[in-house]
């Protein structure tokens, strides 16, 4: 098997586009569909501070990887959930890559730790709370990323999701037809003015094996292992399921995704502000600041029980 741009030898085929490449092409390959997603979706330009959301995995390393090579203006944010053996490796994987990475290029990263701040690791916070611990564990997450994107002033955050995740996401909520969720599916969701930052997923064109390649030829050391909680999760047999369909009709991920979203029920981002209505009924929270639709937001509301249960036993 040959590259299909320069005949050299090719290391990655790639049916859905009909496609071989060797190392350096494959590269190529990559970095286009990322300032590809970057410019159609109007994510970020060259003078904005991106806060990338940083798991260990190899997605968010890539992107990080990725977004300075490329030349933007991009720093990180591992949050430390306190998962026995998992969060200490993640971290891990984490601090060496940002070390590999300042020597070469002008970044940062930032930590925040949830045993620190909220007293104990998401599992007995789950547990005091009696919610499933992946439900808390996001609830943490949003919370944690708008605070340190708006308080530090960068102008966009960034996740590592890729077409895999987004595909499996809008399968699930094609099949329970939760349409509310459907228009903020898209891979760009505008900041509110009330201090919500903008979100963005600058890998949303590439699929979780080519982004698996990249880690492995650029020498991306990730964690290879999925967080133990997610065991059993819906989303892992939606990706199964289109594992499959790929398998037998390359590309149909990608012309399930970008099919919704050529239709434009996901926000659109030339609008750049989140809808009226949704502004209008965002408050700050009355704990802590952060904008919310109820008085108390989501997050000091769970924090409060867990107080509450803790005090109480
Ligand atoms: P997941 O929901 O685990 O598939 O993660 C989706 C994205 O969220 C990752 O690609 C990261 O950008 C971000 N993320 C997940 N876990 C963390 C974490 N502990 N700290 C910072 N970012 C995270
Ligand atoms: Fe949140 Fe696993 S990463 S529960
Ligand atoms: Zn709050």
């Amino acid at each position: 098997m040959n590259c299909t741009k320069c005949k050299t030898k090719a290391v990655i085929g790639l049916p859905r586009h009909n496609a071989a490449f060797c190392k350096l092409c494959f590269n190529g390959f990559v970095h286009e569909q990322v300032a590809r997603a970057v410019k159609s979706e109007r994510m970020f330009g060259p003078n904005d501070r991106i806060l990338v959301a940083v798991s260990g995995g190899k997605d968010s390393l890539t992107l990080w990887s990725i977004l300075l090579t490329l030349g933007y203006r991009a720093d990180a944010l591992y949050v430390d959930l306190g998962i026995p053996n998992y969060s200490e490796k993640s971290h891990e994987k984490v601090e060496r890559f940002a070390d590999k990475l300042a020597q070469s290029h002008e970044t940062k990263l930032i930590v925040h730790t949830v045993q620190e701040q909220a007293g104990a690791g998401i599992r007995e916070l789950a547990m005091l709370i009696r919610r499933p611990t992946c439900s808390t564990c996001g609830t943490i997450k949003r919370y944690q990323f708008n605070r340190a994107a708006v308080e530090q002033h960068y102008d966009v955050m960034a996740t590592g999701h890729n077409l895999d995740d987004e595909a499996a996401r809008l399968l699930g909520n094609v099949l329970h037809w939760q349409t509310e969720y459907l228009d903020k599916q898209g891979p760009s969701l505008p900041a509110s003015v009330e201090g919500f930052a903008k979100k963005v997923k600058p890998l949303y064109r590439l699929s979780e094996r080519e982004i698996a390649a990249y880690a492995v030829l650029n020498r991306i050391d990730y964690i290879v292992e999925e967080c133990p909680m997610a065991k059993g999760s819906k989303m892992l047999l939606y990706k199964e399921v289109l594992n499959r369909l790929e398998t037998e009709s390359p590309g149909t991920k990608q012309r399930f995704y970008c099919g919704f979203l050529e239709r434009g029920i996901a926000t659109e981002p030339r609008t750049g502000t989140m809808q009226e209505h949704d502004q209008a009924m965002l408050q700050p929270c009355t704990t802590c600041g952060q904008p919310t639709s109820a008085e108390v937001c989501s997050y000091c509301k769970m924090m409060a029980r867990a107080k509450a249960k803790v005090h109480s036993t």
